[in-house]
């Protein structure tokens, strides 16, 4: 029997630390049905201490999944650790997932502590969270520059508190995965009682090694990856679940543990992450990049049509990429219509709700007769849009494009209620329909990236757009799909603008004390 490796989802916090990713509670209750359908065996929810927004996602997502034990950050202060704790109430199984900085640089520099008192801290914190829960987990943040003699202090004072879980970050990227192994094989061997807690890694991507140092670590004992879909996070991301996931489960010869994952729903989970964060996955991205089983050499395609195995090491269908068939169509009823949403995770919040969303299905098979279940997630993600978050709600939108003519647009938004008009030219029909949309909305905001994708494929294939946009500081993504691209992009820019419009600052946890 192979021990089990535990797989801890940071998508929700980590992933959404990542600039503009930020998710609905809508949203993040979708991800966590998919994270559960997936068998994750614990999601990270949120840092509940960031804002009102994120108590409630996090109180949310512990009410409705069952199969999956529910986690929130928090900092080692009283204040963070009773949000968590009561946000994760209703959960069958509750963690609380506590942090302080460990490395020279971030207590001196950050915290303006001394290494006692860091200690002393982290013990209490430990105290406060198991007024609410058996489940704690520890993370000396920076562990990775952090010096091993404190290391092993630290961990031995919280493991005596009652943490059950000790997760060693290498916070910046900053390892390499032979070091990383050795501080992990020596934290095993010389904290007291390390074999009464598991052993977690928390890896991101800065020098592209998360994954290869969290593979590692796994190697000599560490027994939870914390990791993302698709690896979003901080910066260049975290420890991709799916590439962790797959290389335990190929390598079996290897690694000496299995995941409880259900491989199949890989896919799935990362096109519902990318849709609802707004973040395309590159095409040669492994595993769940579009290429990933793609073969365009003729000796490579030869190669596989004779012997699969000659060149693929995984199969497409275990990781979910044969499950996207044809769902529905244009005579499809409104029975069939909500039965495929509750198979992919969706619950629509009220009978009003299905119905505008089972009327944007009849339009959209009246002009594309094959729907897939990609297409469904595209016309939630539209309907989900609750009306207070409307304040810009495209009316009416019209282009001129003609070879040798500058295109115009005219565009007819209702802000906040009141209809305005306006008419633009541009480089060409999105340039010239997003500077009528700014004409009315004068956001003031810097476009920082626009990108189309087709959803499925076929030239009536719906277009996702993503549009981020940045204004003092705030970053936020907006989605828009379409059969008509311009109209897409209207919409993109639209969500956007009502982002930025609606959201409130939230605190980042590693931002300050
Ligand atoms: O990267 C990090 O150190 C973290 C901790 C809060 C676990 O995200
Ligand atoms: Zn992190």
């Amino acid at each position: 029997m192979k021990e089990r490796l535990v797989i801890f989802d940071t998508t929700l916090r980590d992933g959404e630390q990542s600039p503009g990713a930020s998710m609905t509670k809508e949203e993040k209750i979708r991800v966590a049905r998919q994270l559960e359908r997936m068998k994750v065996d614990v999601i990270e929810a949120g840092f509940a201490a960031a804002s009102p927004g994120d108590f409630d996602a996090i109180y949310g997502i512990a009410e409705v999944i069952k199969d999956s034990t529910v986690c929130s950050l928090a900092r080692a202060n009283e204040n963070d650790i009773r949000r968590a704790g009561e946000a994760i109430k209703p959960a069958r199984s509750g963690r609380i997932h506590t942090f302080i900085a460990t490395s020279p640089i971030h207590m001196e520099k950050k915290l303006r502590m001394t290494p006692d008192q860091v200690v002393e801290q982290a013990v209490k914190a430990i105290g406060w969270a198991r007024e609410y829960t058996s489940d704690i987990e520890f993370s000396a943040e920076d562990a990775g520059r952090s010096e091993i003699d404190f290391l092993c202090r630290i961990f031995d004072a919280v493991i005596k508190a009652g943490a059950t879980t000790i997760n060693v970050p290498d916070t910046v990227g900053y390892n390499l995965p032979g070091q990383f192994a050795e501080t992990i094989k020596q934290l095993i061997a010389r904290v007291p009682d390390a074999d009464k807690v598991v052993w977690s890694v928390h890896c991101h991507n800065d020098l592209g090694l998360a994954v290869a140092n969290s593979l590692a670590a796994v190697l000599v004992g560490a027994r939870q990856v914390e990791c993302t879909i698709n690896g979003l996070g901080e910066r260049a991301g975290n420890a991709s679940l799916e590439e962790i996931v797959m290389a335990v489960r190929t390598r079996a010869d290897i690694f000496p543990v299995e995941t409880g994952i259900d491989t199949t729903q890989i896919v799935p989970a990362s096109k519902l992450v990318s849709q609802v964060t707004g973040y395309p996955v590159q095409p040669n991205k492994a595993v769940v990049g579009a290429n990933a089983f793609a073969h365009e050499s003729g000796i490579h395609q030869d190669g596989v049509l004779k012997h699969r195995e000659t060149y693929e090491i995984m199969r497409a269908q275990d990781v979910g990429w044969t499950q996207n068939k044809l769902v529905l169509g244009k005579h499809s009823g409104r029975n069939a219509f909500k039965s495929r949403l509750a198979e992919l995770g969706i619950e629509l919040p009220s009978e009003e709700v299905l119905n505008a969303a089972f009327a944007r299905f009849k339009e959209l098979a009246d002009k594309k007769h094959e729907i897939f279940d990609e297409d469904l997630q595209a016309l939630i993600s539209d309907e989900t849009v609750t009306p207070e978050d409307e304040h810009y709600k495209l009316v009416y939108s019209r282009v001129c494009s003609e070879t040798g003519e500058t295109p115009e647009a005219m565009v007819s938004l209702a802000v906040g209620g009141v209809e305005q008009k306006a008419d633009a030219t541009g480089g060409g029909p999105v340039d010239a329909t997003f500077k009528a949309i700014e004409a009315m909305a004068k956001s003031g905001s810097e476009l920082l990236l626009y990108s189309v994708n087709a959803i499925t494929t076929g030239t009536d294939a719906q277009g996702e757009v993503t549009v981020r946009l940045s204004r003092g500081g705030r970053i936020v993504n907006g989605n828009g799909a379409d059969t008509d691209i311009v109209i897409a992009s209207a919409k993109a820019y639209l969500n956007a603008l009502n982002k930025l419009h609606s959201s409130s600052e939230k605190l980042n946890p590693q931002g300050d004390v």
